[in-house]
């Protein structure tokens, strides 16, 4: 079986992600102190079995100097994590520019930067330098920690270019690639001036992966449209070299949620908010604060709902948890003022003496808050304009074993595609829509909640994150023996 080639030996595997999964805070010239975030992709792969994970990736510092870039090593090693050191013009052309501003747009079908945006189109090409100077520095660090027989695999939009740079070193390396986010149409795609190069880059890996099948199709049609090359059932051919292309649709750590929500502190908090909202059903939004998540046209929608459902007003709480994130980047700055001048208004139109109809929170939540914010909702909004996958709505679900919650998911996160038959299903670009599905939502019979739960939980709890990260390498792993066999005959 496809599993078969991780038994028996511990399979090392080198992880390049722009973003380690710890956080490291200075606390003098040669000592920091580091916490594990811990996100989908840390805890799928501390479940796959057989399997010496490394991360390589950057700290979300600048360290200029070689004592604490000495210590962070250090630090960072305990936790089988190698640091790769951007300097600030760098991340600010890189990470800011060309990721945040250029790519992460693009991929979410909000396009290239148009009016006040146009001034960073000037810088284009510097930023694209810098994008391929920084992917170089990733490759290098792999380089130095590389052994013969180790598997590498690189996520995410922010390192497009380190497949070419690794394979160029070392024909010989086993190299993946997976995007975390969507991957547009080819029609969206082939506006960006880069198109070639990065397609070409993306190619060199063995196997590219994808969350959805309309990702990966989306990918194969612009390597034919774009480059002319050929696409296959497997994936994209070059001069009879493939390039396997699929779709791993990631999930979560589902009994990492499950073992929170018995703890005794977790269910203390439960009982908190139930008695703090009680006779108020708890609608609840989670989100990155950035535009891809929608959170304007949801708050607009409750705020139509409002409207046009007087009866609910007294009854109905909206929580909102919107993290702040990328805050250097401009676009992201006018979203934070944007978000609370709208929740200023509909709470000054619909609160009253002693509530408000929304709760806006402009932090994150520590893991346990949140397990006990999911558990206490009656109605989860994710009305993305655009995500990649969007695990806020597995996370929800995982959290809602007693309650049976509604979920209320935009079609256009990759998630519509596995949770579609027990998710409300909207158009977050119809307000109007959206009110109404909350309507539903809020008023739906408990035999309807309960069946559309049981099928959105079997999905969420069989379809893990282990599954994926397992899925993925073992699929390595058989594409190389595939590719080596080829050469042989
Ligand atoms: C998305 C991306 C990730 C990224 C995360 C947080 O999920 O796909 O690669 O790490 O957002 O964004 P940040 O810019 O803070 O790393």
């Amino acid at each position: 079986g496809r599993r078969g080639t991780l038994k028996g030996m511990k399979q090392r595997l080198l992880v390049v992600a722009n973003r380690l999964p710890v956080s490291a805070v200075r606390r003098g010239e040669d000592s920091w102190s580091l916490e594990i975030s811990a996100g989908g992709l840390v805890s799928a792969l501390l479940g796959v079995k057989d399997v010496d994970a490394k991360w390589i990736g950057w700290a979300g510092v600048n360290v200029s100097d070689e004592v604490g870039q000495r210590a962070l090593v250090r630090a960072l090693a305990e936790k089988r994590c190698i640091p790769v050191f951007l300097d600030e013009e760098i991340v600010h052309q890189y990470y800011n520019g060309y990721c945040n501003n250029i790519l992460w747009p693009l991929f979410h079908y909000l396009g290239l930067p148009q009016e006040d945006r146009l001034a960073t189109t000037r810088n284009f090409e510097s930023q694209f330098n810098a994008y391929k100077r920084a992917n170089q520095m990733f490759a290098d660090v792999v380089n130095q920690h590389y052994q013969e027989g180790d598997v590498v695999w690189c996520h995410d939009y922010h390192l497009m270019f380190l497949p070419k740079c690794l394979k160029e070193h070392n024909s010989k390396m086993k190299v993946g690639w997976f995007l975390h986010t969507p991957f547009p149409s080819s029609e969206i795609y082939r506006t960006l001036p880069s198109r070639s190069d990065l397609l070409r880059s993306v190619l060199a890996a063995d196997l590219v992966g994808f969350h959805t099948y309309d990702y990966a199709r989306h990918f194969v049609s612009a390597c034919t449209r774009i480059l002319g090359l050929e696409g296959t059932p497997e994936g994209v051919e070059d001069q009879g070299r493939l390039t396997r292309v699929a779709a791993f649709p990631i999930g979560i750590d589902s009994d990492r949620f499950k073992r929170a929500l018995d703890l005794p502190a977790v269910k203390k908090h439960v009982q908190e908010l139930t008695q703090r909202f009680a006779g108020r059903k708890v609608m609840l939004g989670v989100d990155r604060l950035d535009m891809i998540k929608g959170i304007p046209q949801k708050i607009l929608a409750f705020e139509k709902f409002l409207e046009e459902s007087p009866d609910w007003r007294d009854k109905v709480v909206l929580l909102q948890i919107a993290v702040p994130t990328r805050t250097d980047v401009p676009e992201y700055q006018k979203l934070t003022s944007q978000v609370h001048e709208i929740v200023g208004r509909i709470n000054g139109r619909f609160g009253t003496l002693t509530a408000v109809p929304i709760h806006h929170l402009d932090r994150s939540l520590d893991f346990h808050a949140l397990c006990a914010l999911y558990a206490v909702t009656d109605v989860a909004l994710v009305t993305s304009l655009r995500d990649g996958m969007n695990l806020v709505s597995y996370e929800f679900v995982a959290c809602q074993g007693s309650k049976k919650g509604v979920l209320i998911l935009s079609e256009f996160a990759g998630a519509a595609q596995s949770l579609g038959a027990g998710a409300l299903l909207v158009n977050p670009w119809n307000i109007t829509e959206v009110a109404k599905n909350i309507e539903h939502a809020l008023s739906m019979t408990s035999e309807e909640r309960e069946k559309r739960h049981r099928h959105n939980y079997a999905h969420v709890t069989t379809h893990t994150a282990q599954d994926w990260a397992e899925t993925f390498v073992s699929e390595l792993n058989d594409t190389i023996v595939e590719a080596q066999l080829r050469t042989r005959q």
